[in-house]
């Protein structure tokens, strides 16, 4: 049940970066740009509202009130009462809210633009009705040839150059794993991160080679902690599932070796990884040193720590709501509350190297030194 509805699928990766352009720069090749675009890939931690474009895609209730119900009083496929981590690091970078890719319409992309999408992984099989990151690499493609067409190729690989990149994936893979199949041995576990962390390493890969230096990650999250984990599984008498934190734990360890790897690999490659796990675990279990009062159950859902239904099932609307979203660490069964992103988002942009290192985003939004960029050192094969 859970495992095929997006909602209660948890961390998407959302690639974020950055690319802005300055209008009166256009022609002057040789200035310095003031922004970088924003180019954000993930799950539904970032998704601002892509799923709802995809083609054949099924009415969501994360589509209805009260999503949306605090910021944007109307939903707008964010699974959130207001913000997503996204957005504030828009408002941070000075950049504007980036739009879902697939809205329809005119878009500009020299702001950056959002890829995410609910129930996403890094591998395709993983939920494959989703935009998984591999289609959303597909789609930061057509971007790219979107700004060469506005742009010329030099203009628009210093835009990429500049870009910061935000990524929120994973998790959906290892949540999937952790439900389909709750046995797995350890060599498979460990043979299945690595899986997810090789076809991730391919997408950083190709991002480097298309011009991107500044890749920025959410890293998995708690996965047996969240809610929606806790209520499908009453054995675990309200603690956490093991496994999928397991699972978690175990690709963030490899992600950091991997994205350390990387830089010693690739000339002007930075990075930046947000330590999301623990941050969020800290808030689930002393919620009131952040100012909340709720930690283990959601604002909105149904069953033990509202874990589900928000916005309703099938046709039905049988579902509690709390009055103050800003008291609870989560809005549903798997997705934190505005007040919560807020703070992940501050961590995210000026984090302390324990929390967020080697570079925050702040960091890696300031490093507008492609002055000396020079197309002629992009190596073509990595
Ligand atoms: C896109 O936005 C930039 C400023 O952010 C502006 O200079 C440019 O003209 C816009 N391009 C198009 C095609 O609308
Ligand atoms: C959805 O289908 C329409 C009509 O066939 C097509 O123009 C559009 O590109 C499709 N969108 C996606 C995201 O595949
Ligand atoms: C990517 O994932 C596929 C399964 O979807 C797997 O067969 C392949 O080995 C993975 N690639 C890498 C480089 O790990």
């Amino acid at each position: 049940m859970a495992l095929v509805n997006f909602q209660y699928s948890f961390f998407l990766l959302v690639f974020v970066a950055i690319l802005v352009i300055p209008s009166k720069c256009y022609s002057e090749s040789h200035k310095p740009r003031s922004r970088s675009a924003l180019f954000v890939f993930g799950d539904s931690l970032f998704d601002p509202g892509n799923n709802q474009y995809i083609n054949g895609s099924r009415p969501s209730p994360t589509n209805n009130w009260p999503y949306g119900e605090t910021y944007f009083k109307h939903p707008t496929g964010r699974i959130c009462d207001g913000r997503i981590v996204p957005d504030f690091i828009a408002l941070f970078a000075k950049v504007p809210i980036l739009p879902p890719y697939l809205q329809p319409g005119d878009h500009n992309f020299t702001d950056g633009s959002n890829f995410a999408s609910g129930g996403a992984g890094v591998l395709d099989s993983t939920h494959p009705g989703t935009i998984y990151l591999n289609l959303q690499l597909r789609y930061f493609k057509n971007v790219d040839k979107w700004l060469r067409q506005k742009l010329g190729d030099v203009e628009a690989k210093k835009v990429l150059t500049r870009a910061v990149y935000l990524f929120s994936i994973g998790g959906n893979d290892y949540f999937s794993l952790s439900m389909e199949n709750p046995n797995a041995p350890a060599s498979y576990q460990k043979e299945y991160v690595e899986m997810v962390i090789g076809n991730l390493t391919n997408v950083l890969k190709e991002v480097y080679r298309m011009g991107g230096r500044k890749i920025a990650f959410q890293n998995a999250g708690p996965l047996g902690c969240v809610p929606g984990t806790k209520a499908m599984k009453p054995s675990l008498g309200g603690n956490c599932d093991e496994l999928p934190s397991a699972l978690a734990r175990r690709h963030n360890r490899i992600l950091s070796i991997t994205l350390k790897r990387l830089e010693s690999q690739l000339p002007g490659f930075k990075y930046s990884i947000f330590d999301y796990y623990n941050s969020l675990y800290d808030r689930v279990f002393n919620p009131s040193k952040y100012g909340f009062k709720e930690g283990k159950a959601a604002c909105c859902g149904s069953g033990p720590y509202r874990g589900k239904n928000c916005g309703g099932n099938n046709g039905t609307a049988d579902y509690e709501l709390c009055s103050n979203p800003n008291e609870y660490v989560w809005f549903d069964g798997a997705h934190t509350t505005e007040g919560a992103n807020w703070q992940l988002a501050k961590l995210l942009w000026e984090g302390s190297p324990k929390v967020t290192g080697p570079y925050n985003l702040k960091q890696l939004f300031k490093h507008v030194k492609e002055d000396n960029f020079d197309p002629s050192t992009f190596p073509e094969d990595i």
